[in-house]
């Protein structure tokens, strides 16, 4: 990687951040676009990112951000714009400077519909889904789905009550048809059984001996099952789901898609994706 004194600095907010791979991705494009620039992780406590964000608006040479966990939703009241997408999610991944103005975005949702598509061939509209777990990436996950027009969007969750409130949101915001159910309710082996699509975006799966998040014997032959974990790159889930015939997707595309929407939003130059993907593949094994 080479850079001059007057490299464009862009920068990833998160804490912890160590194990994130946007650094050797973004760095991989910025050098394959023949960019004087580098990407830089910066470890910040929620109580010092109202100050960070002070920092990059007075930061001439700032090329551009991301932002992860758990600092989507705070970044999201720091910017000055939002796109269309950031608004609806209520959490941004990605900050573009833009006449002076911090405009917020969320090129999460946008990479795992591109993920799905590419990785299975799966167009959303008029399919039934599942999508286990009710935090933040299940919030991006679900928005898009809904905007995509699947139906009905099943959120299954530990804590039940969770579900019902993404459910609720997702109805409410886009007016998609929705139902919140608890990992042990009556109702979640038929919708598992019965849908086009199971998403995982728990954490179960990160740790190589975890289980399958849901039930595997409800995986019927055909299903698209996805992982958001990239990391192992074959999770219980996915493995069970391989054996009983789903078509499964894991995790390593939407990190992908998400980074290079960001890089077109910052430098508005397609990046090279066979160089990124070059970069993780190696960084992931
Ligand atoms: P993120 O922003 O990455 O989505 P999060 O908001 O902490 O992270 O959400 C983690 C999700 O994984 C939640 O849906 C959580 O379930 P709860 O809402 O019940 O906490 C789910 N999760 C984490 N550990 C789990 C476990 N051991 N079994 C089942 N679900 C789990």
């Amino acid at each position: 990687m080479s850079f001059t004194a007057a490299a464009k600095v862009f920068i990833l907010f998160g804490d912890p951040v160590a194990h994130s791979l946007s650094p050797v991705m973004q760095n991989a494009a910025l050098q394959a676009a023949g960019i004087d620039g580098l990407y830089i992780p910066w470890r910040v406590q929620s109580t010092d990112l109202p100050t960070a964000f002070e920092s990059i608006r007075r930061m001439e040479n700032f090329g551009g951000a991301n932002v992860t966990i758990p600092h989507k939703e705070q970044a999201f009241t720091l910017v000055d714009t939002l796109t269309p997408e950031a608004a609806a999610v209520g959490a941004i991944n990605t900050v573009v400077s833009k006449d002076g103005r911090l405009l917020g975005a969320n090129t999460d949702g946008p990479g795992f519909i591109r993920s799905l598509h590419e990785g299975a061939d799966f167009l959303p509209r008029g399919k039934p889904v599942v999508i286990l777990g009710a935090g933040g990436a299940a919030r991006a996950v679900a928005v898009s789905l809904a905007g995509a027009g699947a139906a009905p969007i099943v959120i299954i969750n530990r804590t039940a009550e969770r579900a019902q409130s993404l459910t609720e949101f997702i109805h409410g915001t886009i007016g998609a048809t929705a139902l919140g159910l608890g990992l042990d309710d009556p109702r979640t082996p038929t919708s598992v059984r019965d849908c086009a699509l199971v998403v995982n975006t728990t954490s179960v799966g990160l740790h190589p001996t975890d289980p399958s998040p849901i039930d595997p014997h409800l995986l019927q032959p055909g299903v698209v099952v996805y992982d958001l974990i990239y990391r192992p790159r074959e999770t219980a889930l996915l493995r069970e789901a391989k054996r009983r015939g789903c078509r499964v997707v894991g995790g390593l595309g939407m990190l992908l898609y998400q980074g290079a929407l960001a890089f077109e939003l910052w430098t508005g130059i397609e990046p090279s994706e066979a160089a990124m993907r070059q970069a993780l593949v190696t960084a992931v094994a």
